[in-house]
């Protein structure tokens, strides 16, 4: 990789670290040149997933990207920024720091040493959790690929590409996993994530927010605010998991993960500045002839990214949950840190479901609700972000608001599925939610308004009339810094 002029080369990490080989042909940390058969099969397959970048990757043609790559997995300096050709990304295999005396902290192996193999009695269900958390990574891929053809500024083009190749990095981390440690069965699983798209009627994704197209950039911030977010918890159970391979590949995810919610969360707040400023300027709510999207259209997707995402946590009663909590398989949101025995067989705790139309709770064990209590803390997550964005709106002194709907709200999965409950938690009949399901819910229309607003911007330091800068750029540049070279000259 060269040293940019401009930037100079990157800080030596100073955290305690465990290097990564670069002169591999797949950058790791896991000793790959020691074990010739799994570098062997990694290697044949790591022609398959170039292949699935080509295609499948993102569509806009470019030179290079200013994108970070991992160096070491230490606390400090983990992280080296350059311009890259895409298709050159150092897709690694990256386990942070083991920590020789971990134990099992919580079910019924609780106290025992952590497990360096996978025990037989727990490799079907160890191999379920990898290829599903497998299976997502390549998708969001896939669902964002035509993107960059509209992107509001090569800020935002750069952090698109950032979140594709990390995403194909989480990608490389789990098929790793399969490869290493679930021999045959394993490497076909590895196949078979390459050859299920998104939104494939034949083969689709696993999970449903994952057959979704990604229509636009407003989605594609609520995306990365709320399923990337899902993606977080899923990643925090996982990464407490007895089995300790699985559990240091998936620390060092969520540290990749922090940024895409950062150009979430960001992303969302941009475009709700630069929609209040509309706003007020022209003195309506109705902005779309002033180049914004209406705050109405914004709740709408709003609505619709974080009921999609609910479903992800699944049933909110499920046996598989309390068992993989149990087996040591699974753990919950910060377990070290959570006040109780850590096994939960006496626990309870409430839960809301809906009975004779209306939403009643009931109690039930606690380990059979495991899900909820995952996605209960999601909620409370995604309510910082909302408040942050309310803020926006506070400060440029408009009454209007955006809130989280109801947890009820256009749910597939789980105890609300089959039933219409309002953004307000109200029960509704068929015809009720027939006739204003449009007004929660972004319709054809909406979406359609939106599409003419994204006009790609790609001259460095402009953004489209739709959202505002951001305050700083990507590693201390500045926001104008000249993150992407496309492929065409001219277009820049
Ligand atoms: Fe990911
Ligand atoms: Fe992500």
């Amino acid at each position: 990789m060269s040293i940019d002029p401009r930037t100079g080369p990157a800080p030596a990490p100073t955290g305690p670290l465990s290097t990564i080989d670069y002169s591999e042909r797949i950058p790791n940390n896991v000793n790959l040149a020691e074990d010739r058969r799994l570098q062997r099969a990694l290697e044949g397959w790591q022609p398959k997933f170039l292949d699935w970048w080509k295609t499948l990757g993102p569509a806009l043609p470019t030179k290079d990207v200013y994108l970070r790559t991992a160096i070491a997995v230490g606390r400090d300096g983990w992280a080296h920024f350059d311009h890259v050709p895409m298709e050159e990304y150092r897709w690694g295999i990256f386990l942070a720091e083991r920590d020789p005396d971990r134990v099992v902290n919580f079910g019924k192996h609780k106290g025992e040493p952590a497990w360096q193999e996978v025990p037989g009695e727990h490799r079907a269900d160890l191999m379920r959790l990898i290829v599903i958390q497998g299976d997502t990574e390549p998708a969001s891929v896939e669902q964002q690929r035509v993107l960059g053809e509209t992107a509001p500024s090569i800020y935002d083009l750069r952090n698109l590409f950032q979140v594709n190749v990390e995403e194909g990095r989480h990608l490389w981390a789990m098929v790793y996993l399969l490869h290493a440690y679930f021999g045959r069965e394993g490497r076909e699983e590895a196949e078979q994530l390459l050859k299920r798209n998104s939104g494939d009627l034949d083969a689709p994704r696993i999970l449903g927010a994952f057959n979704e197209e990604t229509t636009d950039w407003l989605q594609f911030f609520m995306f990365t605010y709320f399923t990337d977010r899902d993606g977080k918890y899923q990643l925090g159970t996982l990464k407490e998991s007895a089995f300790d391979p699985l559990a240091r590949t998936c620390e060092f995810m969520l540290k990749e993960e922090a940024h895409h919610m950062f150009i979430g969360t960001t992303g969302v707040q941009r475009t709700v500045e630069r929609t209040a400023e509309l706003m007020k300027e022209h003195g309506t709510a109705d902005i779309l002839p002033y180049g914004g999207i209406p705050l109405a259209v914004i709740q709408k997707y709003l609505n619709f990214q974080y009921s999609v995402s609910l479903d992800l946590f699944g049933s909110e009663q499920s046996t598989n949950a309390g068992n993989y909590y149990t087996s040591g398989v699974k753990g919950r949101w910060q377990e070290t840190r959570r006040k109780d025995d850590h096994v939960l067989l006496d626990d309870t705790r409430e839960m809301s479901l809906v009975e004779n139309g209306r939403i009643v709770t009931k109690t039930v064990p606690m380990l059979s609700a495991l899900n909820l209590d995952l996605r209960d803390e999601y909620v409370a997550d995604c309510a910082n972000g909302v408040r942050r964005w309310n803020q926006a709106l506070e400060d440029a002194g408009l009454d209007e608001r955006l809130t989280l709907p109801h947890e009820g709200f256009n749910r597939k999965v789980g105890a609300y599925a089959g039933h219409h409950v309002s953004p307000d938690g109200e029960v509704l009949d068929d015809a009720t939610w027939q006739a204003r399901e449009g007004e929660w819910l972004p319709t054809a229309e909406d979406r359609q308004a939106v599409a003419t607003l994204m006009v790609p911007e790609y001259e460095y330091g402009k953004f489209a009339g739709w959202i505002a800068p951001p305050q700083t750029g990507i590693n201390d540049q500045p926001v104008e810094f000249d993150y992407v070279h496309l492929a065409e000259e001219g277009l820049v």
